[in-house]
């Protein structure tokens, strides 16, 4: 099982240039199965999820097709229906592919997620949805059992704000008879950047970025190409790791290739902690020198701080000058971080869902273990400020989310390396 081997105490210097959302391909990608002609995406992150959905929908009969950043699909004739538990216990994200079976075969058998690490994670609203819409949908042996001669369009209210949820939703309308109304929807920039893709391939999507999305369905979709966005918790995750490691010296990176708007409350927090961020139409520069303020913060759907940037934070906040209060609102569990950190001499307490961090001068370098894919990034960016050797295992949940983040750290001057 592959490990990472960090030896703390060098400022981050350097040009990064960041990757497609994973956030966004992996729906984009499920998109395929709405038309018989080819999809074409570009800037397309090369990660273990995303290999995972080209396995999903291969087994589909879906043809994909993958040159560097480069993914072309082709769903022709879908061959099978059905999204085995085998492959969609590794990705929650495969449910994906539900709302886009239903529209465009009128079934499909996808395997109930379940839970992970993070929380239970139900998917009680895409099941709500997709009923609203006219799908008759039952739970057998673990299986979402669903079926629909016709979609129809509804008008949809989620209890909650829920990313895939919406995907699916507005997948599954593209193709309903009549307009479908999604009140409640999630507007991070993946599900804007989804029904971008949807719309050059014919879909009639408006709203999409705001609580209201109005789908108006159309016979068919046809095929399309669509460069995918870049990812913004990529980019905060590296906007922190070169934060903190200003602790010894200064801290100097320039990330390139990244949408600086989608991620106004995550640059918004590190200036607080005492970073200065210039900020350019595609690209961002970061500097920092000596300890950062601590910075509290309240997860919340976007445009709020995203729960997706929390345990990164946290590192940053145990070295902090201070003392800090984070609070998750998203997901139930999503602080196994925590433990990690204190192995690493952090001082957190948590309540709840509250984790109380009083900023140390330094962390001491020891092994942990990664939990989850943004407790991974977490213990990372902890070890890159560790005194002395830090090694990091079970690092196959980074890779699920980050391309060869050992590469590109060290290419900024991190002594990090990965080891079997
Ligand atoms: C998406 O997950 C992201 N994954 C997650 O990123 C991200 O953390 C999450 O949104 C929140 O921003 C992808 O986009 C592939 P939700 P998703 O449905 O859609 C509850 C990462 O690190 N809920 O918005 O599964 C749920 O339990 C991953 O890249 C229901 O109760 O999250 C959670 O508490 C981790 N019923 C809250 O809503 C439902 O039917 C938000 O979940 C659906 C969700």
């Amino acid at each position: 099982m592959d490990k990472l081997r960090i030896e703390g105490g060098q400022p981050l210097a350097g040009e990064i240039a960041i990757a497609g959302a994973k956030n966004a391909a992996l729906p984009m990608m499920a998109a395929a199965l709405l038309t018989a002609e080819e999809l074409s995406l570009a800037n397309v992150p090369q990660l273990a999820d995303v290999a995972t959905m080209e396995r999903l929908l291969r087994g589909m009969g879906v043809v994909v097709e993958r040159s560097g950043d480069c993914c072309t699909l082709r769903a022709a004739a879908i061959a099978a229906t059905e999204a085995p538990y085998e492959l969609v216990k590794t990705m929650r994200a495969s449910i994906l592919v539900l709302g886009p079976l239903l529209a465009r075969c009128g079934r499909a058998r996808v395997s109930l997620p379940g839970g992970c690490a993070i929380g239970a994670r139900p998917v009680d609203q895409h099941i709500k949805g997709l009923t609203q819409l006219g799908a008759t949908i039952r739970i057998e042996h673990g299986y979402i059992v669903a079926e629909a001669r016709k979609l129809r369009g509804a008008r949809i209210v989620t209890d909650l704000v829920t990313v895939t949820g919406t995907e699916n939703l507005m997948m599954a309308a593209t193709l309903a008879e009549g307009e479908t109304v999604i009140e409640n929807a999630a507007r991070e920039p993946e599900v804007v950047d989804l029904a971008a893709c949807l719309n050059a391939m014919g879909a009639r999507i408006r709203g999409a970025g705001t609580d209201r999305i109005v789908i108006e369905g159309v016979p068919r979709l046809h095929g399309a190409h669509h460069r995918v966005l870049p990812d913004r918790i990529e980019t905060g995750t590296f906007l922190t790791a070169a934060v903190v490691s200003g602790l010894f010296g200064t801290a100097d990176v320039r990330l390139t290739a990244a949408a600086p708007g989608t991620l106004d409350a995550v640059i918004d927090k590190l200036r607080e902690a005492g970073a200065t961020i210039d900020v350019e139409p595609n690209a961002l520069r970061v500097r920092a020198r000596g300890r950062p303020r601590a910075i509290s913060l309240r997860t919340a759907p976007y445009p709020a701080f995203p729960t997706d940037m929390q345990a990164q934070i946290m590192a940053l906040d145990c070295v902090a000058q201070g003392t800090a209060r984070i609070t998750e609102t998203i997901f139930e569990n999503r602080f196994l971080h925590a433990v990690e950190l204190q192995r690493l001499g952090a001082a957190i307490d948590i309540d709840g869902n509250t984790a109380v961090v009083t900023g140390v001068s330094a962390l001491s370098g020891a092994h942990v273990m990664a939990t989850d894919l943004r407790a991974s990034a977490s213990l990372v960016i902890a070890g890159l400020v560790a005194e002395g050797e830090t090694v990091v295992d079970r690092i196959y949940h980074l890779d699920r989310g980050y391309e060869r983040m050992e590469q590109r750290l060290a290419a900024l001057g991190a002594r990090i390396a990965r080891i079997r």
